[in-house]
């Protein structure tokens, strides 16, 4: 068998959490490849909305097996927080979930370090989600990071030691309070001590070496879908550097961040808003500041689900999208949110860009450098309410334009559609 991919293709929230649980039936195990506690992905199940982090999406179906794979970075005090939550709704997933031995923790001291260095840029700061992603990714390529495999060694308190110390030397260097704020609002001891804490419980879960498992399940005919975090624009490599994330969010981080092979990989669903989102700074060409803007964020309550700040939104961008897809091999595309722009009189798309007096219709190293204007086809609003619509066949004639113009510019079917924060509000081809 082959591992299908599901990620993101613009700036993270499109949606992945929620149609990950709609695929979830299809497959027998979840797998999330990288990312850490950044991400927020958002289920609707019944009218009850869950935020998960860490944990995979598939986490709400009792039957199948959800893997926190080796490339993704865990808060262990954030993991047990989203357990909890979880028992509470009555999930208990220690029958269902294991955690890669190789994936990397992040300790209170990356929390701080991500504030310290954020603040250290000021006006230039990247807009983090202040949760230690880039500090542990940081640690874990220069090769000082510390596992979740080396939790039960004797000398783990010294090594987490010799590693905090590590940092506070780097916080003092940076003229920063190392013991103020950023840690849930609590005093650092306060926070250490429930960061441990959360360790031992966590020890009630199953570590395993997911590449092993996830290579003998394919073998087995097993069925897997690798969810990923974030989006391909905050792509360490090919996003809005430095404006992104610390890690590989597109197909190949597949490869890295599940210990599969590129010959394993299956179908590929890339999942997009029908306009744009951003949370923190950074390029963003199709940007609305004005009320259409404010009308995307209210319909479509483009607040962080993770830290709740306000999404950035604008028209949806074809040549990022193309981008997009060409970087992850797409082979499904799911188009999330249209409903959002239901009372617009006219939707705009952007279909190149100028700069420098020159159109392009390509993303480039200049246009995510320099400034650029979008150049736009306009296109008709629907105008009406898309409740209950249950087949592509009924949609109203300009929603079905609209979707026909952006296939043919991306060369790809769109075979989901998404209606609605439920599950049941998606329309399959
Ligand atoms: P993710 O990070 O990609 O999983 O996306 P988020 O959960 O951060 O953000 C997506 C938001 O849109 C969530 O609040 C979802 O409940 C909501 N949502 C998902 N699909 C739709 C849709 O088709 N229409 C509307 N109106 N909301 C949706
Ligand atoms: P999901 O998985 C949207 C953004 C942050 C910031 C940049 C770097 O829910 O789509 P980081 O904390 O990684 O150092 O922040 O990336 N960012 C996200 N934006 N959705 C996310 O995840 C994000 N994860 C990080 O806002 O601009
Ligand atoms: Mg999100």
């Amino acid at each position: 068998m082959k591992i299908d991919v599901l990620l993101g293709l613009q700036w993270g929230d499109e949606g992945k959490g929620k149609i990950v649980d709609v695929l979830t039936p299809r497959y027998d195990i979840i797998a999330r490849f990288q990312g850490g506690p950044n991400a927020g992905h958002t289920l609707e199940i019944e009218g009850d909305r869950h935020v998960l982090h860490t944990i995979p999406s598939g986490i709400f179906h009792s039957d199948k097996i959800n893997i926190i794979g080796n490339g993704v970075i865990v808060d262990p005090f954030i993991l047990k927080n989203e357990l909890d939550k979880l028992k509470v709704k009555g999930v208990d997933a220690r029958l269902n979930l294991k955690i890669s031995k190789r994936s990397h923790l992040i300790l209170p001291t990356h929390r701080m370090l991500d504030a310290a260095n954020e603040a250290a840029l000021g006006k230039e700061k990247i807009g983090s989600t202040l949760k230690g992603i880039g500090p542990c990714y940081t640690d874990k390529t220069a090769r000082y990071g510390l596992r979740f495999g080396d939790i039960h060694s004797a000398d783990f308190a010294d090594r987490y030691n010799a590693l905090k110390n590590r940092h506070m030397r780097i916080l003092g260097s940076l003229n920063i309070d190392p013991y103020s704020k950023e840690l849930e609002k609590m005093p650092f001891e306060v926070y250490e001590s429930l960061w441990f804490s959360s360790i031992e419980e966590l020890k009630q879960y199953e570590f395993i070496d997911s590449e092993l498992y996830i290579n003998k399940a394919l073998a087995e005919g097993k069925r897997i879908l690798a969810e990923g975090a974030q989006g391909s624009l905050l792509d360490i490599d090919f996003g809005s550097y430095p404006f992104v994330t610390s890690s590989n969010t597109i197909t190949a981080g597949v490869c890295s961040g599940l210990g599969v092979p590129p010959s394993s990989i299956g179908n590929v669903y890339g999942v997009f808003k029908a306009y744009c989102t951003r949370v923190g700074s950074g390029p963003f060409p199709t940007e609305l500041s004005d009320e259409t803007g404010e009308e995307l964020r209210k319909k479509g309550n483009e607040y962080g689900s993770t830290t709740g700040r306000p999404r950035r939104c604008g028209w949806l961008d074809l040549p990022a999208l193309k981008y997009a897809v060409m970087l992850n091999g797409v082979t499904d595309l799911v188009m999330m949110k249209a409903d959002v722009m239901n009372e617009f009189d006219n939707i705009n798309i952007c279909t190149s860009y100028e700069v420098n007096g020159n159109e392009i219709s390509d993303l480039t190293f200049e246009t995510l450098s320099n400034p650029v204007k979008p150049l736009y086809t306009v296109m008709e609003g629907w105008k009406s309410s898309l409740e209950g619509l249950s087949n592509f066949g009924i949609l109203p004639s300009q929603l079905s334009g609209y979707i026909r113009f952006i296939e043919n510019a991306v060369k790809l079917p769109i075979g989901i559609l998404s209606l609605g924060p439920g599950r049941d509000q998606t329309i399959l081809r």
